[in-house]
C-alpha cells in the first residue's frame, strides 16, 4: 500500500491569509457602506510598462509564423536573456557572473521553495525570524526541520535569528553553525537592509564554516541608499558560498506573468563537486523553460525604454511607501522600512498584539494590513503595510489612520 510523505501533515496551517480573508469579508458584510482600503497584500498594482507590452505582442506575432515560432526553450534559459542579466544586473555592478551562472524559471518562489533539493537531509538550516513563509515550509516538506512546537512557533532543528528592533531587524551571526541560510535582503516583511559591510560578513562566515546562504533578492529594484548590495556578488568571495534568487516580479510587475531566475556561481563546490551542475541536472530533469514570450519581456526590462519606465513604477511605489512612513511617523507610530523596501514595518501601539492592532485598523480606519505574528515569533507586536496600493488609497488610508 503506498505511503504519503508524511512530512506534509507536520505543517501547521497557514491561517494569515484566510485568516485576514475572513475578518475583511466579516466586516464588509456588517458595514457594506465602508470602502475597505487593503494595504496588505504582497502583490503589485500598476500595469506592465509599455515597452513590457510591445515586446510581448511582438513575440506573440512571431510565435504565429512558422519561421519564427519556438517551442521548447533551453533549459537554462535564452541567451538573450541570460546575457541580459548578466550584463545589467551584475557586470555593470562590478559583480563577477557570466550568463551560463544564470538559471532562467518562472519566479522566485519555485526556486526558494525547490533549492534545498540538491542538499543532503541532514543539513541545518538557519533563517531569520520574522520570514518569507516559503523557505521554512519547503524544508518541512523535505523533512529537514525536525518536530514543530506549537506553543513557541517553532520547529526543533531550524536555526532561528531573530530580527528585532535592537539588531535593527538584522540578523546577527547564529551561535549554532548551521549549513543552509537563508537571507532576504532588502526583506519581507520587516523592509530591513544590511549594508555591504554586513554583508561581507555573512560571506566570510559561509566561507568559514562551510555554509551555502541562498540570498534572496526579490527587492533589489528598490534599494535606494548608497551603501546597500544589489547583489551578494558585490562581496568578495561569494562566489564560493552564495546562491542567489532572483524575480521580475516587483521590479517590472510581473507577478502574474512570471518570471525569475537562480544564479549559481561555477566556484561553488562542495569537494569535487559542483552545486552548478547538480541545479543544472535537476532544472534539466524537472523544468522545460519559462515561455519564450515571457523570456521576451523580461529582455525589454533592460532595454533604455525599459529600464525608463520600470524606474518610474518603482518611484511610484516608493512614494506610496514614503507617503506610509511619514504620515505613521507623525501620527506618533514608531516605523522602519520603506526606505529601500515597498514595506513598512510598524509597531504596533499601546502594548497590542499584532491580530488586536489588525482588528483595530479594520474596525476604526477600514484599513488591511498583515499582522507581523504571521510571519515568525519576532514578529509579534508587529504589522506590515505594503507600498503596493494607488497612490490615492495610500493617502486616503493615512488620512483614516491619522484620525483614529
Ligand atoms: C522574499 C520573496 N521572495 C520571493 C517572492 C516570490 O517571487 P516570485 O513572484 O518571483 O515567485 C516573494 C513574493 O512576494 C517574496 O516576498
Amino acid at each position: 500500500m503506498y505511503k504519503i510523505n508524511d512530512n506534509y501533515l507536520k505543517l501547521p496551517g497557514s491561517y494569515l491569509f484566510s485568516t485576514i480573508g475572513k475578518k475583511v469579508a466579516a466586516y464588509s458584510a456588517e458595514h457594506p457602506e465602508k470602502q475597505i482600503i487593503r494595504l496588505g497584500i504582497g502583490d503589485v498594482t500598476q500595469p506592465l510598462a509599455p515597452a513590457i507590452i510591445e515586446a510581448l505582442h511582438k513575440a506573440v506575432d512571431e510565435m504565429g509564423k512558422a519561421e519564427t515560432f519556438h517551442g521548447y526553450a533551453p533549459d537554462l534559459g535564452y541567451e538573450f536573456l541570460r546575457n541580459a542579466i548578466a550584463k545589467h544586473d551584475y557586470q555593470d555592478r562590478g559583480a563577477d557572473i557570466s550568463e551560463d551562472e544564470i538559471f532562467v524559471s518562472d519566479g522566485a518562489k519555485c526556486d526558494a521553495g525547490n533549492i534545498q533539493e540538491i542538499f543532503s537531509v541532514d543539513n541545518k538550516i538557519a533563517v531569520c525570524d520574522p520570514v518569507y513563509p516559503v523557505y521554512v515550509d519547503t524544508n518541512v516538506m523535505a523533512g529537514r526541520t525536525g518536530t514543530y512546537d506549537p506553543k513557541t512557533e517553532t520547529w526543533s532543528d531550524v536555526i532561528y535569528m531573530p530580527c528585532t528592533a535592537e539588531n535593527g531587524f538584522a540578523p546577527e551571526l547564529p551561535k549554532e553553525t548551521p549549513d543552509l541560510i537563508y537571507l532576504c535582503f532588502p526583506n519581507n516583511p520587516t523592509g530591513s537592509t544590511v549594508t555591504k559591510a554586513q554583508l561581507q560578513e555573512w560571506v566570510d562566515y559561509a566561507n568559514r564554516v562551510g555554509a551555502v546562504i541562498i540570498y534572496d533578492a526579490a527587492y533589489e529594484a528598490y534599494i535606494s541608499e548608497e551603501d546597500v548590495p544589489h547583489t551578494i556578488y558585490e562581496c568578495e568571495g561569494a562566489r564560493t558560498c552564495a546562491i542567489e534568487l532572483r524575480s521580475f516580479s516587483k521590479n517590472a510587475g510581473f507577478t502574474g506573468v512570471r518570471l525569475g531566475y537562480t544564479v549559481i556561481p561555477k566556484d561553488l563546490k562542495q569537494g569535487d563537486v559542483s552545486l552548478h551542475a547538480l541545479w543544472a541536472r535537476r532544472h534539466g530533469t524537472k523544468y522545460n523553460g519559462a515561455p519564450y514570450i515571457v523570456q521576451r519581456a523580461g529582455e525589454a526590462v533592460y532595454s533604455p525604454e525599459g529600464k525608463a519606465q520600470l524606474k518610474e513604477q518603482v518611484a511610484y511605489y516608493m512614494n506610496n511607501a514614503k507617503t506610509i512612513l511619514e504620515g505613521l511617523k507623525a501620527a506618533g507610530y514608531t516605523v522602519s522600512g520603506g526606505v529601500n523596501a515597498p514595506y513598512i514595518w510598524l509597531k504596533t501601539p499601546d502594548g497590542m498584539n499584532s491580530w488586536e492592532f489588525f482588528d483595530y485598523l479594520l474596525e476604526r480606519a477600514g484599513v488591511v494590513g498583515t499582522p507581523g505574528s504571521g510571519f515568525g515569533p519576532s514578529g509579534e507586536g508587529y504589522f506590515r503595510l505594503t507600498a503596493f496600493g494607488s497612490y490615492e488609497n495610500t493617502v486616503a488610508a493615512l488620512e483614516r489612520i491619522k484620525s483614529m
